[in-house]
């Protein structure tokens, strides 16, 4: 395997500009089309002996730390709508400490790209004593969760050597995709919706490197927000977990503070932080709350935040009436996989700023790669 920076200047900049690539090893040989040449189902052959028991399951729990934490927050409403099964989120870290419910009913998925994370892998001892199925989405195949795991799925992102994770992120969110699309089988009632995922799934490596193009412009804009102090990043719906790992991005390796937050929860105390000195990204692309963040956007306007939009190609104009703000505008792909798309830019921007700030890209200060002691 290739892990030279080839023509990149760092490990992380090389990892995000590889996504169309790994994105494709990521569903090579899983995705199937039939006969009539349309996108028909899916092939996770890790799994194939335990669906029926994971339909069953009482309840399917995603545990991880980090980006892989945020990977399977995206892939939760997709899972949720063609599961039929409960689905619930649990930091690895809290869950021990709260020493969390976990049944024998239930399906318990730990996603983590090492497969080495100390606090995951305490965690997954802690639901195989409770007696859970317990499947592992790892990017190392023969690392310890891949092995301790009842069964599951490698990512095969290839190896990322970048402190901060990208490539495996959006290869995450896309196996916990195939998931949702296996586990909610051949049912007639969501079929279309299916087809419509694998095709686009089919077609996301392009729409990633079309995401991609905007490389030039994500350097502009770290220029113009190379000495902010702070930047906020509201997103909702599938599009939360993109408002937290964008954050993430950014404090991890471009060391500026950094939050993510749910734009449902503006109004409950983030809104007073809001004057002429905040910078904003709102995560706006077309979905089923576009009107809702239409709303977010009118209200942090008229607080005079510096806004930031991110909105679906073409749509500047009912994102951001009147022009105000920068706009960021993206291919618009199936809504479940937009967190994908729109991760792009936001990877694209802390490594500028990072970069711009003279800080260390592959191996921000104080953190690693694998954190393996609790
Ligand atoms: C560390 C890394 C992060 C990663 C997290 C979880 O904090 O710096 O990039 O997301 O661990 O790692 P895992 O290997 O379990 O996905």
């Amino acid at each position: 395997e290739q892990i030279n920076k080839g023509n990149y200047e760092h490990y992380m900049q090389k990892e995000i500009h590889e996504q169309p690539e790994s994105l494709k090893t990521t569903m090579s040989g899983r995705l199937i089309r039939g006969g009539s040449c349309k996108a028909k189902t899916v092939l996770l052959g890790g799994l194939k002996d335990h669906f029926k028991t994971i339909r069953r399951s009482r309840r399917i729990v995603f545990i991880g730390c980090g980006t892989s934490y945020n990977a399977a927050l995206a892939a939760r409403p997709i899972l949720e709508e063609l599961s039929g099964v409960p689905v619930t989120m649990e930091i690895a870290s809290d869950l021990l400490d709260r020493q969390g419910p976990i049944y024998r009913e239930d399906t318990a998925v730990f996603v983590s790209q090492s497969g080495e994370t100390a606090d995951t892998l305490h965690a997954l001892e802690y639901a195989l004593e409770n007696g859970a199925l317990c499947v592992g989405i790892t990017n190392t195949v023969g690392s310890a969760i891949a092995r301790l795991t009842h069964c599951g799925v490698h990512i095969n992102a290839g190896a990322e050597i970048g402190v901060a994770s990208t490539k495996a992120y959006t290869s995450q969110i896309v196996v916990m995709a195939m998931l949702a699309l296996a586990i909610g089988g051949d049912a007639i009632s969501s079929q279309t919706r299916r087809e419509a995922i694998i095709d686009g799934l089919f077609d996301l490596p392009n729409k990633v490197r079309e995401v991609l193009k905007l490389d030039q412009e994500m350097k502009d804009l770290a220029k113009l927000l190379i000495a902010e102090q702070s930047l906020l990043v509201f997103g909702r719906g599938y599009n939360y977990a993109t408002a937290l790992e964008g954050a993430l991005k950014v404090k991890e390796v471009a060391l500026m503070h950094s939050e993510g937050m749910l734009a449902g929860e503006m109004k409950h105390g983030p809104l007073a932080l809001v004057d002429e000195n905040l910078t904003i990204i709102v995560i706006a692309t077309r979905d089923s709350c576009f009107s809702k963040q239409q709303s977010v956007i009118q209200q942090l306007h008229a607080r005079k935040g510096r806004l930031i939009v991110m909105c679906s190609k073409g749509d500047a104009v009912s994102a951001c009436p009147g022009g105000f703000g920068r706009v960021i505008e993206v291919p618009q792909v199936e809504d479940c996989l937009q967190p994908v798309i729109n991760i792009v830019p936001l990877q694209l921007l802390a490594y500028h700023l990072t970069v711009l700030r003279g800080y260390n890209v592959d191996q921000p200060r104080n953190l690693a790669k694998s954190v393996t002691t609790q």
